[in-house]
């Protein structure tokens, strides 16, 4: 992929599934800090990062992301995925809780399930249900949640999580996978927005998304750190990041620092889109990120306007149960600084279109 455009089937589509939400993808100063680790290092040292697999790379990375978050330390892993899996399962034991929002990604279930806890679900942002539970496992659970939702792009009342977690001696994990270097006045995430930097137990970011390459890292304080150095199964028992990679991410870290006007630019395509989308009758949506959640309802309409778009050179993702709730479909737009605003100017006529015939809008 390169530009806002994916080709399938030999037809290029404006793309709305992409997460590099600053466009990073294509950026030569990435590629070239990619090149030059490729010819210093070579593809990759087949070692664990515990055996020959840390570099010095490696090292200042964990070191960068640590301080970009506000927190003491971080540990990198190969995917995100893997972060909640080994994060989640060396830290809850067999007798303890966690406590999950609903809405959580998979990773963070297959992680809970993965630790032996018990896990007690939460009704989405339902502070209320998760202060019934807290009250009768005080001391002994670990609240997970995401800081920007990935299907509907809202964020829960962090604040109120914080009070909670403290109030009921709870620990605190939040999955910022699409937080993290957009949002917050400096990009440090769902955290900063809520002036919660470096409070939050545990901190989790991919380097997949806004940082477009692959990997992700959980920060937090050293005693947590260096315990998942010691015992995180998916740390220790798989291949270390390859060098170039962890180039491209300080890179990409690198502008994420320098170019704040790439975090407005964005915003405003997001404020635009929002806007054009309410003022052509579509229902508000509660979200506050670049994850423009459309509601379509009906399952086979969401897949049939799809499909239109589709024929209008549009590519876009239907979320339907189990991602959401049955007969809940939406149709989620990722908007990017790739879009122009001629491309989203048409997306939004032919959504609009389509949508009319299906009376949706
Ligand atoms: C909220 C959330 N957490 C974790 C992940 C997993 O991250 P990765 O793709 O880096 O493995 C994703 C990816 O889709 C995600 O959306």
């Amino acid at each position: 992929m390169k530009g806002s455009k994916v080709k399938i089937a030999g037809k290029e589509l404006i793309s709305y599934t992409d997460c590099s939400y600053l466009g990073l993808n294509d950026h030569p100063k990435i590629k070239e800090a990619m090149i030059s680790a490729l010819n210093k290092y070579g593809t990759n040292n087949s070692s664990s990062r515990l055996l020959g697999g840390t570099t010095e790379l490696h090292s200042e990375l964990e070191r960068r992301l640590a301080r970009f978050t506000g927190n003491q330390a971080s540990i990198v892993y190969s995917l995100g995925y893997m972060a909640n899996l080994g994060c989640i399962s060396a830290l809850v034991h067999p007798e303890e809780f966690i406590l999950l929002d609903m809405k959580s990604h998979a990773s963070l279930v297959d992680a809970s399930m993965l630790s032996h806890g018990k896990i007690i679900p939460f009704r989405h942002n339902r502070l209320d249900a998760l202060e019934k539970t807290l009250e009768r496992v005080k001391g002994k659970a670990l609240i997970v949640t995401e800081g920007v939702f990935s299907m509907e792009g809202n964020i829960p009342p962090l604040d109120e999580l914080y009070e909670l977690a403290n109030k009921y001696e709870a620990g605190l994990m939040v999955d910022d996978a699409h937080g993290l270097f957009i949002i917050g006045e400096n990009g440090r995430g769902t955290a900063e927005l809520f002036n919660l930097e470096g409070k939050i137990d545990i901190s989790m970011g991919t380097l997949s998304k806004t940082i477009p390459l692959i990997g992700g890292f959980i920060a937090g304080n050293e005693t947590i750190i260096k315990h998942l150095i010691a015992s995180s199964r998916t740390f220790i028992f798989t291949l270390a990041l390859p060098p170039h990679i962890v180039a491209g991410a300080m890179a990409a870290l690198d502008v994420i620092e320098e170019k704040p006007e790439l975090r407005t630019e964005l915003f405003k395509r997001v404020d635009y889109v929002s806007g054009k989308l309410q003022s052509l009758g579509f229902k508000k949506h509660n979200s506050v990120s670049p994850i423009i959640p459309v509601d379509i309802g009906n399952e086979e309409h969401a897949y049939k306007i799809m499909k239109i778009l589709e024929k209008r050179g549009i590519f876009v993702d239907v979320a339907v149960y189990p991602a959401g709730k049955i007969d809940k479909a939406i149709l989620r737009f990722i908007i990017t600084l790739k879009h122009s605003y001629e491309e989203l100017d048409y997306t939004i006529t032919e959504l609009g279109k389509a949508c009319k015939q299906f009376g949706i809008i």
